[in-house]
């Protein structure tokens, strides 16, 4: 670890203090995802939790796969097959249910944390980035539905260059979107997967852990730990 873990309380972080923007992954980190499941309850009845746990898994593991396969399509088109996945496994119909879980998965709920960090970098004169899976239609429709827009400078999707996280040239494309060096960025993820990937990459790296996940068995590990956003700007210095 080249750096102790701060845990659930806030230090400032030397190397996290001296980056110069934030890059935030968007699904599960800004975005509850949980929230379109959640929406859907009265349909989904006790069923709800695990299509969103489920959905989720195959979604990412579908990204993984063609990635590995040479054969990317959309986000759009992956969160739909992997919501197909997700009902026949649970022996769930309906067309019009499909219908009513995509338009939410497209017009997600921000979590309550996600305002006031980038409010705070907005004050601090930083620069605050989502780079993401999700298509540029994905991430303009979240981005609008939770009234975060003006809070963001760049809005960077994977589609630039047809592959997804955690390949290398997706995290390139906030270097030179940003025209910074990797360590100058903070990157943050509630996917330990994809803060290990930055990290990887060379990032400073900060795994938001939102749900008290062990840490991923991957060869770097993010530079910081925390439980929720609220814990960054003090991280980061401001
Ligand atoms: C994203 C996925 C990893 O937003 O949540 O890129």
């Amino acid at each position: 670890m080249p750096f102790p873990i701060p845990g659930r309380f806030a230090l400032t972080h030397p190397p996290l203090a001296a980056t110069s923007a934030c890059v935030f992954d968007a699904y599960g980190t800004l975005f509850d995802v949980v929230s379109a499941s959640a929406r859907c309850r009265d349909a989904l009845g006790d069923k709800a939790d695990a299509l969103a746990a489920l959905w989720r898994t195959k979604q990412l593991e579908y990204t993984w796969l063609r990635s590995l396969m040479g054969r990317h399509a959309e986000f759009w088109q992956v969160t739909g097959e992997s919501l197909d996945f997700a009902l026949a496994a649970l022996g769930i119909a309906g067309d019009r249910l499909r219908e009513r879980l995509m338009d939410a998965f497209l017009n997600l709920q921000a979590f309550a944390d996600a305002r006031a960090v980038l409010e705070a970098l907005r004050r601090a004169g930083r620069p605050a980035a989502i780079l993401s899976n999700g298509s540029p239609r994905m991430l303009a429709a979240a981005v609008g539905s939770a009234g975060l827009g003006k809070l963001l400078d760049h809005l960077i999707s994977v589609e630039e260059v047809g592959t997804y996280k955690p390949d290398r040239r997706v995290y390139q494309l906030a270097v030179d979107r940003l025209g910074l060096a990797p360590a100058q960025i903070c990157f943050v993820s509630s996917n330990g997967w994809d803060a290990a990937g930055a990290a990887g990459f060379g990032f400073a790296s900060v795994w938001a852990n939102r749900t008290g996940a062990p840490r991923e068995r991957l060869p770097v590990q993010p530079l910081a730990e925390i439980g929720s956003l609220d814990a960054l700007p003090a991280l980061l210095g401001l």
